[in-house]
């Protein structure tokens, strides 16, 4: 069997090679502790199950969805990001359904994207916007992320011959793996490049409703005139507890929009529309359920951060996200660090190089594994002498 140069090109998927590893683990009889991938142990809303369970009997919910969602979700979609972030859309034409935000981070290149162009992509960050942009035979260009910058690109700093060849930029804040965020000025900065230098610019918001200390992450779209070349990625996995649902949003500028809708009506069927009900009700989901599930996340953003501050580490507690983006220490490297902590600990953290070259020398603890494997793990860590590296 012959696999193609698209796929062949691929560096092997994250998270494949930490389930393999915790699977070998496992099989010696260990009990693995994983702060690897970002997927949240706590459970969907109630009240969002329990529409499933009704939706589950509706016949019309039986059958193919379309495409764009059901008009009742995209309406939902519009109304709450006009009462989250006072941001208007029209449902009919700036609102399409995702299956999950991954999906349409994928298909969207393949609807912007040809050989030649070029498309903007930080490093460190989300692997699947590079692989939609090799799939679709485009070239990324690496806008590296640092400590010094706040972890946000540097602008400038792109030359002018790759802006003149760039059809795209992403962004993603709050920010997977550094758990950085962006203001609105960084916004109003990102939307003035992309418009000088006519640049349709992508932002993945997947996080914006997981934040401690009272901060409040922006959307992109709430930048006057944004609207003009932003498409915002959103998600309900990380909002609301619901990554096995399956469901999301592109929400933004509606040629953005037309464009991903083209790929999408010609390669999936849509989300189920039961899904799609159970999103309506997610949305409506009171924000004190949210503050009480963000307090529990901080709970154990503050207990990772104070064992590994115990062990040498410094680090600094992220304002939102699920993840803890520590240094490692003096002589190790991301992977040699991983590798200390999951040989010494039987504990899973992610190499900071698994993002990006600009990882190295980080690595990433996510928050969203069982309250009782979190403080094994943080015991681990408290008893743990760091090995000369
Ligand atoms: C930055 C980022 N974007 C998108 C996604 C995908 O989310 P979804 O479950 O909506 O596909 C993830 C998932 O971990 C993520 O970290």
């Amino acid at each position: 069997m012959k696999f193609t140069q698209r796929v062949q090109q691929l560096p092997p998927y994250l998270f494949v090679e930490i389930s393999r590893r915790i699977a070998a683990k496992k099989a010696e009889g260990k009990r693995v502790v994983s702060f690897g991938i970002g997927d949240p142990d706590l459970a969907t809303p109630d009240p969002v199950l329990e529409r499933l369970a009704e939706a589950s009997h509706d016949r019309p919910n039986h059958r193919y969805p379309e495409t764009e969602g059901l008009p009742e979700f995209r309406e939902a979609v519009a109304g709450w990001y006009e009462k989250r972030f006072g941001v208007g859309l029209d449902p009919k034409t700036e609102v399409l359904s995702l299956i999950g935000a991954k999906e349409g981070i994928g298909h969207i290149a393949l609807g912007l994207l040809e050989p030649g162009d070029v498309a903007l992509q930080p490093d460190p960050s989300y692997p699947v916007y590079n692989v939609g942009t090799l799939f679709a035979g485009a070239e990324p260009y690496w806008m590296p992320l640092n400590e010094e910058g706040g972890w946000l690109p540097n602008l400038d700093a792109i030359p002018t011959g790759v802006a003149e060849k760039a059809q795209v930029m992403w962004l993603n804040y709050p920010n997977n793996p550094t758990g950085a965020v962006a203001d609105l000025d960084f916004f109003d900065r990102a939307v003035s490049y992309c418009k000088r230098n006519d640049i349709a610019l992508l932002h993945d918001a997947c996080y914006t409703e997981v934040a401690f200390d009272g901060y409040q992450p922006v959307s992109a779209l709430e930048i006057p005139g944004a609207k003009d070349i932003c498409l915002e990625f959103h998600s309900l996995s990380k909002s609301y507890n619901m990554t096995g649902w399956r469901v999301g949003m592109a929400v933004g500028n509606a040629d953005l929009i037309r464009a991903l809708f083209l790929v999408k009506s010609n390669l999936d069927s849509g989300v189920s529309q039961a899904v799609q009900q159970m999103g309506i009700r997610a949305m409506d989901t009171p924000q004190s359920y949210l503050d009480e599930r963000n307090a529990h996340y901080q709970v154990r953003r503050d207990n990772v951060i104070s064992a590994l501050k115990g062990v040498g580490l410094n680090v600094e507690p992220p304002k939102a996200s699920l993840y803890v983006w520590a240094p490692v220490p003096a002589g190790f490297t991301a992977a040699s660090f991983a590798t200390a902590i999951l040989d010494d600990l039987d504990m899973v953290v992610t190499p900071g190089t698994g993002y990006g070259k600009f990882g190295e020398g980080y690595i990433r603890l996510s928050l969203t594994l069982s309250d009782d494997d979190l403080e094994e793990g943080v015991r681990r860590l408290e008893t743990w002498k760091v090995p000369t590296a």
